[in-house]
C-alpha cells in the first residue's frame, strides 16, 4: 500500500483511497491546510458546499500547479438546493467556487425525504453532462439505498458515511459491497472524540504510532476510503504517514471489538 493507493468504483475509474476532509476547516486556514495537504501527497480533496470553503479549497488547488488530472475533488449537493432543478443550478456555483470544470465525485450530502430521488435524477444529468466524473450519496441508510437503487438504474458510486471504530457499520458496509458501492468514511478519526481512549493508547504504543495513525490504518485495511481532517500541518502530514506498517490480524480482530453505535455527527437512521 502506498499514498497514491486507489480503489475502484462501479463507475470505472478509480479514487485515491486516502482523502483530506476540511469540513469545519474555515477560510484561510483551509486554503493553507490544503497547500500543505497537497505538498504532503494527498490527491484527493473532499468539500461541500454547506462547508462554505469551496472558494478556499479551489484557490489552493490552483496555486499548488498540480496538474487537474491528477487531482480527486470531491464536492456535495447541499439539502436547500436538493431537487432536480436546483441540483443543475447548484453543481455550477460549486464549480465557480472551486474554480475547475468538473469535480471528479458530486455526492447528495444528506438523504431529505423528499427530495433524494429528485436530486438523484438530476445528479444522473450531472454526471452526463461531464460536470461530474462520478456520482453518489452521504449519510444514506440502507433503506435509502435500498430505495436508490430499486428507483433508478444507476447505482451510486460511493456511500460516504461517518465510519470509524466505535461506529463500525459492518452491516451497512456489507450491503455497499454487495451492490458494488464503496464506503467512504467521513470523521475516521471520530472527530478527536476517541482520541485518547485507553485501548487505542495501548494499541497505538504497541505499535509505536500516534492513535490517529491507528485509526486511519485500520480504516485503510477494512478497505474504506478514508478522510480524516485537520488544519494543523504536523497532523496533516502524520495522517499521511500510514503506509509504512501494518496492523496485525489480531489487532484489526480487537478493534472491531469498539463498537459502540457511537455518532458524533447527525443521526441519518432517523430519516424516513
Ligand atoms: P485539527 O483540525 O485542529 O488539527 P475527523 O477527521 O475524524 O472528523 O477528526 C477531525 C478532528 O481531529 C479535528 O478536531 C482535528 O483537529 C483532529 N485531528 C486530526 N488529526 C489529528 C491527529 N493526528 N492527532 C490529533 N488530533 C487530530
Amino acid at each position: 500500500m502506498k499514498i497514491e493507493e486507489r480503489l475502484k468504483l462501479n463507475s470505472g475509474g478509480t479514487i485515491p483511497q486516502l482523502g483530506f476532509g476540511v469540513w469545519k476547516a474555515k477560510r484561510n486556514d483551509c486554503y493553507k491546510a490544503v497547500l500543505v495537504a497537497l505538498e504532503a501527497g494527498y490527491r484527493h480533496i473532499d468539500t461541500a458546499a454547506i462547508y462554505g470553503n469551496e472558494g478556499h479549497v479551489g484557490r489552493a488547488i490552483a496555486e499548488s500547479g498540480i496538474e487537474r488530472k491528477e487531482l480527486f475533488v470531491t464536492t456535495k449537493l447541499w439539502n436547500s438546493a436538493q431537487g432536480y432543478e436546483k441540483s443543475q443550478a447548484a453543481i455550477k456555483k460549486s464549480l465557480d467556487n472551486l474554480q475547475l470544470d468538473y469535480v471528479d465525485l458530486y455526492l447528495i450530502h444528506f438523504p431529505v425525504a423528499d427530495k433524494r430521488l429528485d436530486s438523484w435524477r438530476g445528479l444522473i444529468e450531472i454526471q452526463q453532462k461531464g460536470l461530474s466524473k462520478h456520482i453518489g450519496v452521504s449519510n444514506f441508510t440502507q433503506p435509502h439505498l435500498e430505495e436508490l437503487i430499486a428507483k433508478s438504474d444507476i447505482k451510486p458510486a460511493i456511500n460516504q458515511v461517518e465510519f470509524h471504530p466505535w461506529l463500525n457499520q459492518q452491516d451497512l458496509k456489507s450491503f455497499c459491497e454487495g451492490n458494488g458501492i464503496l464506503l467512504q468514511a467521513y470523521s475516521p478519526l471520530s472527530h478527536g472524540e476517541k482520541l485518547s481512549d485507553p485501548a487505542l493508547a495501548s494499541v497505538a504504543a504497541a505499535c509505536n504510532r500516534t492513535p490517529a495513525q491507528i485509526l486511519l490504518r485500520w480504516g485503510l485495511q477494512m478497505g474504506n476510503a478514508i478522510l480524516p481532517k485537520s488544519v494543523t500541518p504536523e497532523r496533516i502530514r502524520q495522517n499521511a504517514a500510514l503506509f509504512d506498517f501494518e496492523l496485525s490480524e489480531e489487532t484489526m480482530k480487537e478493534i472491531a471489538t469498539w463498537n459502540e453505535n457511537l455518532r458524533t455527527c447527525w443521526d441519518p437512521t432517523e430519516v424516513p
